[in-house]
């Protein structure tokens, strides 16, 4: 087993003020509150407001949990799939608004972004860097159509972020991890450039629960465990019903596993760094916790990381 010295510090997010419920959407869509809750699990999700906004909100918060001086951070990995424009990044407004004068970059895995910024950090510190800012932040109202039964029940708008460091005490690790993608599904779940998200539920549905299973085997096969030894599970925020389904064949428990869509619906690369930091605030991980992050999403793309909390 090989392990990485690796912590994170300091954990911030954002929501919008604005909530668009299910009962709202009844308005003009010919859908209910019942059904939305039933078959995904959501009651409202979150408008309005911007990626770069929403992201620095998120990581202010985050640098303050963490104390560090903006000063100190080597580089920004800021994880979307609704960048404020096509070109150019997202990262270097955010970095500017903190006050950072180094690196920032935009990294586009969908879903999975987040999870791909923890292991791309990971890979920076293993470079020489100390610190690393990993942001997940989506305005997804911006390529969702509110007037799609398919898609408009599922996305909203948020932020994440943490500040990752290196941690050569060993207490904190990235134990393992895995990425993988499959180009050969592109056309499940898109938007084109202009346009609104058009997605085929029942492929991205099934695939989703395969990608699942895949990358959490890949992961604990790496780190040399296995899912008796994880304490708690934080997936991407899609579909309760995905995440059920998934676990009956990998065999978490709901107990174990961190859900906040019911209140913010899919916000994709958000996903996972929100519900993190509602995890924290309600105390649900300790030091020594094994910690599982699992996306999936738009590629497809999965990925997974196991990390000793610190
Ligand atoms: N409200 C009410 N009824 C709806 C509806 C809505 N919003 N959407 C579809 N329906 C109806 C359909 O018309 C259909 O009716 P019929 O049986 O009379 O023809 C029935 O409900 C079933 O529709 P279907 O499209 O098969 O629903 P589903 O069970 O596949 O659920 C999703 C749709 C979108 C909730 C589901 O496919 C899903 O969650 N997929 C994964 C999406 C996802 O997580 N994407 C992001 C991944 S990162």
């Amino acid at each position: 087993m090989t392990a990485w010295g690796f912590k994170l510090t300091g954990v911030g997010s954002a929501l919008p003020e604005k909530v668009l419920s299910n009962q709202d959407l009844t308005a003009w869509m010919d859908t209910t509150d019942e059904w939305i809750r039933e078959r995904t699990g959501i009651s409202e999700r979150r408008i309005g407001g911007s990626t770069s906004g929403l992201a620095t909100q998120a990581a202010q918060r985050a640098l303050d949990a963490a104390g560090v001086s903006p000063s100190s951070i080597d580089t920004v990995i800021l994880a979307t799939t609704s960048p404020d424009h096509i070109c150019p990044g997202t990262a270097p407004a955010v970095a500017r608004e903190l006050g950072l004068e180094c690196g920032a970059f935009d990294l586009q895995a969908a879903c999975s972004g987040w999870v791909y910024g923890l292991v791309v950090a990971n890979g920076l510190m293993l470079q020489g860097m100390n610190r690393v800012l990993v942001i997940g932040a989506e305005s997804l109202d911006r390529i969702t159509d509110y007037h799609d039964r398919g898609t408009g029940i599922l996305f909203g708008n948020g932020a994440g972020a943490a500040v990752v460091e290196r941690d050569d005490s060993g207490a904190g690790q990235l134990l393992g991890w895995d990425l993988g993608a499959n180009g050969n599904w592109v056309h499940i779940l898109y938007a084109d450039h202009g346009d609104t998200l058009k997605m085929d539920g029942k492929e991205v549905y099934r695939q989703a629960v395969i990608a699942i299973q895949r990358t959490v085997q890949a992961t604990l096969d790496r780190a040399g465990l296995t899912v008796a030894d994880v304490d708690i599970v934080i997936p991407h925020q899609a579909n309760v019903r995905i995440v059920e389904a998934a676990w009956k064949k990998v065999g978490f428990t709901m107990d174990q596993t961190v859900m906040i869509l019911e209140r913010t619906g899919n916000t994709s690369a958000a996903s996972i760094p929100l519900a993190l930091d509602d995890a924290l605030r309600h105390g649900r991980i300790e030091p020594g916790n094994l910690v599982l992050f699992v996306g999936f999403g738009a590629g497809m793309t999965w990925a997974s990381a196991l990390v000793r909390w610190a």
